[in-house]
């Protein structure tokens, strides 16, 4: 049995809600009772986390160092364009981490073409919606079983 973690940012608390046309009908709590599932399926287990407060999410992430994560998927949303902090930390622990954005970012406003996690990350999935969620948790599973 292996943990994972599952950390979403800013205005995630909002997904199904916020500008649907982009992100989709599906709530954060749905994303997470799915993956949740998902990792139980294959036995392990998996805890969330969603702040609006980088210092928060950066706090989840150090506090992920003493607790022997297998892996990290994160949403880190508009933080992932902006916050050296959150690249900092996420570097600090050495847990491997999966990138993931709903809407496709390159197809998007310019300043969302850069973030500063992904050239860190074993992996980044973007433009598949939810989906993209299940797609990073499996990458993420089968990483650690490698
Ligand atoms: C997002 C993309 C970001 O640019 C944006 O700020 C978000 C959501 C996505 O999942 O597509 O909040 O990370």
């Amino acid at each position: 049995m292996a943990r994972f973690l599952l950390i979403n940012g800013p205005n995630l608390n909002l997904l199904g809600k916020r500008e649907p046309e982009i992100y989709g009908s599906t709530t954060l709590g749905e994303v997470e009772a799915s993956l949740i599932e998902q990792a139980a399926r294959h036995g392990h287990t998996l805890d969330c986390f969603q702040s609006n407060a980088e210092y928060e999410l950066v706090e989840r992430i150090q506090q992920a160092s003493e607790e022997r994560l297998a892996g990290i998927v994160i949403n880190p949303a508009a933080l992932g364009h902006s916050s050296i902090a959150l690249r900092d930390a996420l570097l600090a622990t050495g847990v491997p981490f999966i990138e993931i954005h709903i809407s496709n970012i390159f197809a998007r406003e310019t300043f969302r073409h850069h973030t500063y996690l992904s050239d860190v990350a074993s992996g980044v999935i973007v433009g598949f919606g939810v989906r993209g969620y299940e797609l990073a948790l499996s990458a993420a599973i089968e990483n650690a079983s490698q």
